[in-house]
C-alpha cells in the first residue's frame, strides 16, 4: 500500500543519510597501526630535532631550557612569578618553605585585551609591566627585591636559563616585533621605560617545565610534563559543573577562572649526551619539545581530514602546529564546527539550515564538549546546551552532534596518547630498561575536566608502550609554583657560584 511505500521510503533515507554521517565519523576513527605510525613518526621528529645535522629544519624544535634538576626539597623564599600563554595574564607571589615543603600563592588575573596580544610587542610588554606594577601595589610589594621566574608559554630557543629568543607565536597570539627577541630583555626595558621598580628576573620558563617542576617536587618520579589546553577562559561555575561531570570524580584545582595554557605540549629530561645543541655530556636537561609543530612538514597529512585543514587555513598561524590543532582545547570546538556545518551542508543535521550562529567562529568551546560527553546528561539537556548556542536541533540532531564531539576529542587523546608513548619509549631505550616506571604532571583542562580525554589518553599509552609503566598526577598550578620553583633552584645554583 501507499502507507508502507512510505514507512519504507522514509527508512531507506534514514539509512542513507546514517551512511553518509558515520562516513565522516569514520575519517577520526584511527587504527591501531595509524596509531602506531604517527608514535614512530613522532620518535623520528624527536630525534630530529636534537640532532646538530637535522635541527634547523625540524618541525619538533627539542629547545633546551637549562634546567638540569628537580627541586630537592631544601628551596626557600619569597618569589614573584609572572604567567603570560594563556587567554590571560597572572602575577603571583609564592612562598616556599623547604622542610615540611609548603607553598603559599598568592595571585591576580588581569586579562590581556586582543588588540594587546595582536599589537606591537612594546605595547604587550608594557601592559605586562603595568600588570605588575598593580601586583605590587596591591600587596604593598613595591620596591622590594625579589628574585622573579616569567613562564613565557611560547617556544623560546635558550642559552641559559634567563635568557629565551622567541621562535615564533603560537596560540591567540600575534603581537610584532618579538619574533627573534630575546623576551626577557624586552621586559627588562618595559621596566626601564616605566622607571618605577626594578626586578631580578632570575629564570624564563615553559608552562610544560614549570608542571613537571611542580609535580617532581612531590614525586621523584616524575620526569615529563604535559600541557593538554583549554580554549578560553572558564568560569568558576563552569569549572564547578565540568568537575561533577567528570566520570571518575577528577578534580581540578587551578586558578578560579583562570585558564591554562591553551596550546598541546610536552617537556622530559633528556640526557646530555643526545642533546647535540648544548655541550657536555654529563647529567641530564629538561627539553621542551614544542610538539604541537608535528606535522607542519606533512609527514601526519595521511590522518588528516578536509575539517582540519579548514580549521588550519582559519587560524592565526595557517600551516603551522599542526598536531596541536588535532589535540589541543583551543581547536577541537573549531573541528566540531566544521564537521557540523559540512553534515548540515549534505542536509544531515538542522534541517539543512546552515545558522549564522553556526557560521560564527568559537562558539563551541571545550566546555560545551565536554558537557555534551558527559554521559550523565541526557539528550534533551544536550539539545538545551545546543540551543544556549542558538542552535535549533531535533533529538536526532543531538544524538549526531554528541557523536561528532565524541569523535574528535577522542581522537586528540588517542594522538596525545601516540605521541606520549614515543616519548616514554625513547627514554625507556635510552636507558637500556625492559621496563620503566615514570610519572607525567599534567595540567590543562582538557585533561583534568572533560568526561573522557584523560582516560583515553591512558589507555592509548598503555597499548603503545606496552614496557612502560606510566603514572599521571595532576599538577597544582604548574605554571606558578613551577616557576618559582625553579627560580629558587637557580638562584640558589647563582650563590654557590659566586661562593
Ligand atoms: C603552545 C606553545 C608551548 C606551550 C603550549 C601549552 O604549544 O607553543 O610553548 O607549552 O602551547 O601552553
Amino acid at each position: 500500500t501507499k502507507g508502507a511505500a512510505m514507512v519504507t521510503a522514509v527508512a531507506c533515507r534514514v539509512q542513507a543519510q546514517r551512511k553518509q554521517i558515520d562516513k565522516v565519523l569514520a575519517l577520526f576513527q584511527l587504527s591501531r597501526e595509524q596509531l602506531i605510525g604517527v608514535r614512530d613518526k613522532m620518535r623520528t621528529e624527536l630525534e630530529y630535532g636534537l640532532k646538530k645535522k637535522t635541527h634547523a629544519l625540524a618541525t619538533v624544535k627539542m629547545l633546551p631550557t637549562f634546567v638540569y634538576g628537580m627541586p630537592d626539597g631544601t628551596e626557600k623564599g619569597k618569589f614573584l612569578a609572572l604567567d603570560l600563554g594563556g587567554t590571560n595574564f597572572r602575577v603571583l607571589l609564592v612562598k616556599i618553605r623547604s622542610g615540611r615543603k609548603s607553598v603559599r600563592m598568592y595571585n591576580k588575573i588581569f586579562a590581556i585585551p586582543l588588540e594587546i596580544m595582536q599589537g606591537t610587542g612594546e605595547e604587550l610588554f608594557d601592559h605586562i609591566v603595568q600588570c605588575i606594577a598593580d601586583f605590587l601595589d596591591y600587596m604593598g610589594l613595591k620596591g622590594a627585591q625579589l628574585p622573579l621566574g616569567f613562564t613565557f608559554s611560547f617556544p623560546c630557543r635558550q642559552t641559559c636559563i634567563d635568557k629565551g629568543t622567541l621562535v615564533g607565536w603560537t596560540k591567540g597570539f600575534k603581537a610584532t616585533d618579538c619574533e627573534g627577541e630575546d623576551v626577557v630583555d624586552m621586559l627588562r626595558e618595559a621596566i626601564k621605560r616605566r622607571n618605577e621598580f626594578d626586578l631580578d628576573i632570575v629564570a624564563i620558563v615553559n608552562d610544560t617545565v614549570g608542571t613537571m617542576m611542580t609535580c617532581g617536587y612531590e614525586d621523584p618520579n616524575c620526569e615529563i610534563g604535559l600541557i593538554a589546553g583549554e580554549w578560553s577562559s572558564v568560569t568558576p561555575l563552569a569549572r564547578f559543573h565540568m568537575t561533577l561531570l567528570r566520570s571518575d570524580g577528577g578534580h581540578c584545582s587551578t586558578a578560579r577562572g583562570f585558564s591554562k595554557g591553551t596550546g598541546s605540549n610536552v617537556c622530559y629530561m633528556e640526557e646530555m649526551r643526545n642533546i647535540e645543541l648544548v655541550d657536555g655530556d654529563e647529567g641530564q636537561m629538561c627539553i621542551n619539545t614544542e610538539w604541537g609543530g608535528f606535522g607542519d612538514n606533512g609527514c601526519i597529512d595521511d590522518i588528516c581530514t578536509q575539517y582540519d585543514k579548514e580549521v588550519d587555513e582559519g587560524s592565526l598561524n595557517s600551516g603551522k602546529q599542526r598536531y596541536e590543532k588535532m589535540t589541543s582545547g583551543m581547536y577541537l570546538g573549531e573541528i566540531v564546527r566544521q564537521i557540523l556545518i559540512d553534515l548540515t551542508r549534505q542536509g544531515l543535521l538542522f534541517r539543512g539550515q546552515i545558522s549564522e550562529r553556526l557560521r560564527t567562529k568559537g562558539i563551541f568551546e571545550t566546555k560545551f564538549l565536554s558537557q555534551i560527553e558527559s554521559d550523565r546528561l541526557a539528550l534533551l539537556q544536550v539539545r538545551k546546551i545546543l540551543q544556549q548556542l542558538g542552535l535549533d536541533s531535533t533529538c536526532e540532531d543531538s544524538i549526531v552532534v554528541k557523536e561528532v564531539c565524541g569523535a574528535v576529542s577522542r581522537r586528540a587523546a588517542q594522538l596525545c596518547g601516540a605521541g606520549l608513548a614515543a616519548i616514554v619509549e625513547k627514554r625507556r631505550e635510552d636507558q637500556g630498561l625492559e621496563h620503566f616506571k615514570v610519572t607525567v604532571g599534567v595540567d590543562g583542562t582538557l585533561y583534568k575536566l572533560h568526561p573522557h580525554f584523560s582516560r583515553i589518553l591512558q589507555e592509548t599509552v598503555k597499548e603503545l608502550a606496552p614496557q612502560c609503566d606510566v603514572t599521571f598526577m595532576l599538577s597544582e598550578d604548574g605554571s606558578g609554583k613551577g616557576a618559582a620553583l625553579i627560580t629558587a633552584v637557580a638562584k640558589r645554583l647563582q650563590q654557590q657560584e659566586k661562593e
